[in-house]
């Protein structure tokens, strides 16, 4: 499946490893950001103040899209309170069966940036909200540190809106069933930027098996409501709390983040 449990952390967060023979997902034009050279001599971790942004140009954009079939006809008629009620009630696959609560995401509407992580852990389902406890710290961490203030101006959502018992990654039919909600969001929300954490949120808005090592480091795009979102892939935060060599590759990617942010209308 699309991550190695068993490289994950006892609370089931992402491993980002594999990197060896992943392919490479294909893209009409790609935009090469940020060397290795550079992520590695960043800081080993996000500075934790706002960090004055390139001025350099960047930046746009391959043609990696959300396949049709992540679009449901009902589900893309919804508003947004009728998509969150939607998603409270959700029985499409088993995993309404074990969850407390679902996690719809929280954010400002619209959101100028958007977040896109995988799937609720423990805390999340107790609590119904996405990223809380450590990962969720060093998010608002990396996001301060690009100038970004979570509570108003980030949304941050899964592609799963349900946890997989265990911590287990959700079967693709699970992610069939539930990823329509996440194109739904990101059409109302209208975000300038999404940016993906860790692997299996990245390959599975791509449709890509390819590892985050190789899908970071330039601008994907994400169709939504006829046009398309730019979006940056990096690693997830568990992983980075448990990596910490990788803490500057992705503060390059959340560099590149910011620098496309501002460059894109
Ligand atoms: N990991 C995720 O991918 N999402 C959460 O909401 C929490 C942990």
């Amino acid at each position: 499946m699309l991550r190695d449990p068993a490289a994950g952390d006892p609370a089931g967060h992402p491993a980002e490893g594999g990197e060896e023979a992943a392919p490479v997902v294909k893209t009409e034009s790609v935009v090469a950001a940020e060397s290795e050279e550079s992520a590695l001599a960043a800081p080993a971790a996000p500075a934790p103040s706002p960090e004055p942004h390139d001025a350099a140009s960047p930046v746009l954009v391959a043609r990696s899209r959300a396949a049709p079939s992540a679009r449901d006809p009902v589900i893309a008629g919804l508003d947004w309170a009728g998509l969150a009620e939607a998603v409270s009630g959700c029985e499409a696959c088993g995993l309404c069966e074990g969850r407390r609560n679902t996690v719809f995401g929280t954010g400002p509407r619209p959101a100028p940036w958007m977040l896109v992580g995988e799937a609720p852990g423990h805390h999340e389902d107790l609590s119904g909200e996405p990223f809380v406890g450590d990962a969720g710290r060093l998010l608002d961490q990396m996001l301060l540190a690009i100038g970004v203030d979570r509570p108003s101006e980030a949304f941050i959502a899964n592609v799963m809106k349900c946890r997989p018992p265990a911590n287990r990654d959700p079967v693709p039919d699970e992610v069939a069933r539930c990823e329509p909600y996440l194109l739904r969001q990101v059409e109302l929300l209208r975000p300038r930027l999404i940016v993906v954490l860790g692997r299996f949120a990245a390959q599975s808005l791509l449709r890509t098996d390819a590892t985050v090592g190789s899908l970071r480091g330039r601008v994907h795009a994400y169709r939504a409501a006829g046009r398309d979102v730019p979006m940056v892939v990096t690693y997830h935060p568990a992983y980075l709390l448990r990596n910490l060599p990788d803490k500057a590759k992705a503060w390059a990617d959340l560099r590149l983040a910011r620098r496309t942010f501002d460059t894109v209308e």
